[in-house]
């Protein structure tokens, strides 16, 4: 991360691949037409992640999550532009498990073993 902050983004060590990129703001500007913006966060109503995004989820919509990177603080990082905030544990997770149950939902959405 102190890399990204100062190069402004990550190239992959064996390739020309960018990892991560620090974006200009406004943030809609770079996200897919036809997405569903949603936030994680602990403060909002839990929902079991699977089926909230089975029946949330329109054919062939794109999702995009927001989920803090900031340790303390409240989460209202995404408030302008989010269309839902939902809770996925009734625990509060750090950012890296929160990514995680987000991949392994939408690997079993899409079949992905
Ligand atoms: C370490 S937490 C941030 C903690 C928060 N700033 C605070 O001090 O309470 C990192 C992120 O994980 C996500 N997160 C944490 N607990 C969650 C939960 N129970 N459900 C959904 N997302 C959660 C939120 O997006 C949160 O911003």
């Amino acid at each position: 991360m102190v890399q990204l902050l100062h190069k402004l983004s990550i190239m992959s060590v064996n390739g020309n691949d960018r990892l991560l990129k620090v974006i200009k703001n406004p943030i809609t500007d770079h996200l897919p037409t036809n997405c569903k913006k949603i936030c994680f966060s602990y403060d909002a109503p839990t929902v079991h992640l699977q089926t909230w995004a089975r029946e949330a989820l329109q054919p062939g919509q794109s999702l995009v999550v927001a989920i803090g990177a900031f340790a303390h603080g409240v989460d209202d990082f995404s408030d302008s532009y989010v269309d839902e905030k939902i809770g996925v544990s009734e625990y509060p997770l750090s950012a890296s498990v929160a990514c995680g149950k987000l991949c392994c939902a939408m690997e079993d959405i899409w079949g992905i073993l």
